[in-house]
């Protein structure tokens, strides 16, 4: 499975702090934005990455992340020219999935759970239909939203309804088969001119083949797409690694724990953190092995 990493986007809900900078690179406590959904993606076993993020912002998460080698992942960079929609994404990315089946993660979702990894390994192994997932919020208006019926199975999926069905909002984090970029071509602009993730999902729900799992209350996810949101998601992370002495977030650590790179690769990538307490933590791991 190949994975797309969505860090366009003109971020106009956190002016100014937007305006020269790119939402995906402010700093979620004491690491770029970025870094926590590309975890993500790397601890659901994928390896193949494509960045997509407008022509400005592109260079300089080259300059962040490179070719991923550091990382033992390969990464790709894509421009989106325009924010015309998350689905547009598999337009972008298309010759480049050669029908392969993809996940796709948006550059301000923050999402943390006990098993995380598990759970998104068994996504990834999706043979046909999508795997999506549903968290419980309080402002649903603001997200999509998923109803579900007695059984507990999806019924409706809309993107921002001011009616919202259920309190149930999807995370922006999808798992699609090798089928995502012919339904992909299928979506048509909404009225906000958009190419609506939701309506790509809704294919694949109307076809009874989309998959919402749950997260429950051992799992937090944040979308740090506010100052407010983004704030308490710097608080969060400061919380558990301040707290337990463990990292959130880091693709280094993830690399290495994963297999992906070797000891000697993360303490190169350590020593690259300088003097920093991410740094030092880094270093621990490659130096004493996995204590967590
Ligand atoms: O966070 C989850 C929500 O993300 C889902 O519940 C919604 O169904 C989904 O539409 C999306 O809603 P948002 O209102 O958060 O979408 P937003 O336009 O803020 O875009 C989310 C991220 O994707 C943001 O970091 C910018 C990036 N993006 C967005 C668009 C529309 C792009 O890179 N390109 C785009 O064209």
């Amino acid at each position: 499975m190949k994975g797309i990493l969505l860090a366009g986007g003109s971020g106009t809900r956190l002016y100014p702090m937007t305006l020269a900078a790119s939402k995906q690179l402010l700093p979620v406590y004491d690491k770029p934005m970025i870094y926590y959904p590309l975890t993500t993606l790397m601890l659901a076993g994928i390896r193949d990455i494509m960045i997509i993020s407008t022509p400005a912002d592109l260079p300089q998460f080259k300059r962040l992340l490179g070719d991923g080698s550091q990382f033992g992942v390969r990464f790709e960079y894509r421009e989106q020219p325009t924010p015309d929609g998350i689905a547009q994404a598999f337009l972008i990315a298309g010759e480049w999935l050669k029908g392969s089946p993809c996940a796709l993660v948006l550059g301000d979702n923050l999402i943390f759970a006990d098993h995380l990894s598990a759970l998104l390994q068994k996504a990834g192994k999706i043979e046909k239909g999508a795997t999506v997932f549903a968290y419980q919020v309080r402002d649903p208006e603001r997200y999509g939203v998923v109803s579900f019926d007695e059984t507990g199975k999806a019924l409706t999926v809309e993107e921002k309804p001011p009616e919202p069905k259920s309190n149930w909002a999807i995370t922006g984090l999808y798992f699609y088969d090798d089928r995502v970029y012919d339904f992909a071509r299928k979506v048509k602009p909404s009225a906000r001119g958009e190419l609506e993730i939701t309506d790509l999902n809704r294919f694949y729900l109307e076809e009874g083949t989309l998959q919402v799992d749950r997260l429950g209350r051992g799992c937090a996810w944040l979308d740090a797409g506010l100052p407010e949101s983004l704030m308490q998601a710097g608080q969060f992370v400061h919380t558990i690694q301040a707290r337990q002495g463990m990292l959130v977030g880091s693709p280094g650590e993830v690399a290495f724990r994963m297999g992906y790179i070797t000891a000697d690769q993360l303490r190169t990538h350590a020593a690259k953190m300088g003097k920093t307490e991410l740094g030092r933590l880094l270093k621990e791991l490659a130096d004493h092995g996995d204590q967590g």
